[in-house]
């Protein structure tokens, strides 16, 4: 029976547990097999106030190190989900999952999806395009893997749809749960306006992870995030009745995880609800228009409805 109580080394009977310290020490912690998924993201190498600035050689160098830990720690129907951007050296881009690849491949990990979370807000460049997309590589130990699509099912864009012609003529066609998500994702990144931004400059949105920890697993399974920042993998392990355990560097990180998982143990915690469409301003708002336009007249109609 599992104690509802958090940590602060890896221990299996713990709801939580937050190690502050390094990931390979923390991944040496756990028992080889008993993490049914291992979800995390990364510091880039870009230069972020928490990462010390390596070559590009020995930054992969260490994730292969991680990787293997975190392998290690999996069980045979597990998932590896390592969500990454680009490392940008001089004015050139290397895009982390290209990279990262064909070290998962040598550890004997099966790719499943490479998916594409695609947000609106972030730098703008002036000699690229501005980057508005990160991806999620989606491995698994084995074959015989745990897949809960129908955990994740989202509604169809026609769901009155039915055949035309054929024995199931008149029938609706679309799967009564919904449609599987695909794997282009669009959720909001964590920005200043974002209900759940923290001082962590940059964390999961949570619902990001609640999608995997619903499809990859089951209630009770333990969730691994070794890179945990301010604890968003393990908010939303917690959240639906999962384990989770994480390892982070900088202390006042783990403080906030620490508060965080506690309020998504009492079911308090401040979140973006999953699924929640994305926000589209009001066109007659000030900020939705140019600012040398004028306000005319028709600005102020009640809107119609879009047919
Ligand atoms: C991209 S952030 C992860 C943010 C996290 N997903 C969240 O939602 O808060 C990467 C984190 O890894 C931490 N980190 C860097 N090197 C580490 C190491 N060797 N062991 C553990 N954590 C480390 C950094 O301090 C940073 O908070």
């Amino acid at each position: 029976m599992t104690k509802r109580m958090i940590a602060t080394h890896f221990d299996p009977h713990a709801t939580a547990s937050l190690y502050l310290g390094d990931c390979e020490d923390f991944l040496r912690q756990i028992p080889k097999g008993t993490a049914q998924l291992v979800i995390t993201s990364p510091p880039y190498n870009i230069g972020k106030k928490y990462e010390s600035r390596l070559s590009l050689e020995d930054y992969l160098a260490r994730q292969k190190r991680t990787i293997e830990l975190a392998t290690r720690c999996l069980a045979e129907s597990g998932s590896l989900c390592w969500q990454v951007g680009n490392h940008v050296a001089g004015s050139e881009i290397y895009p982390l999952d290209i990279l990262l690849y064909p070290i998962c491949k040598d550890l004997g990990l099966k790719l499943r999806n490479r998916i594409v979370w695609h947000f609106e807000h972030g730098l703008h460049c002036s000699q690229r395009f501005s980057g508005r997309y990160e991806t999620i590589l989606w491995f698994t130990k084995s074959n015989d893997y745990k897949f809960n699509l129908d955990e994740v099912r989202v509604p169809q864009k026609y769901p009155g749809k039915r055949a035309f012609k054929g024995p199931k003529k008149g029938q609706y066609t679309c799967h009564p749960l919904g449609k599987n998500p695909s794997d282009v994702w669009i959720i909001p990144n964590v920005k200043h306006n974002h209900v759940e931004k923290t001082i962590h400059p940059c964390q999961f949105p949570i619902e990001l992870v609640e999608r995997l920890v619903l499809s990859l697993t089951d209630k009770g399974d333990l969730v691994v995030d070794p890179y945990l920042g301010v604890g968003s993998a393990i908010c939303a392990a917690l959240l639906h009745e999962r384990r989770g355990a994480g390892s982070e560097i900088v202390p006042e990180y783990v403080e906030i995880a620490r508060t965080r998982v506690i309020a998504a143990m009492e079911k308090r915690l401040a979140k973006r609800p999953l699924n929640r469409p994305v926000y589209k301003p009001d066109p007659r708002s000030g900020v939705a228009r140019p600012p040398d336009q004028s306000e005319p007249e028709y600005l102020y109609l009640p809107l119609q409805p879009v047919i």
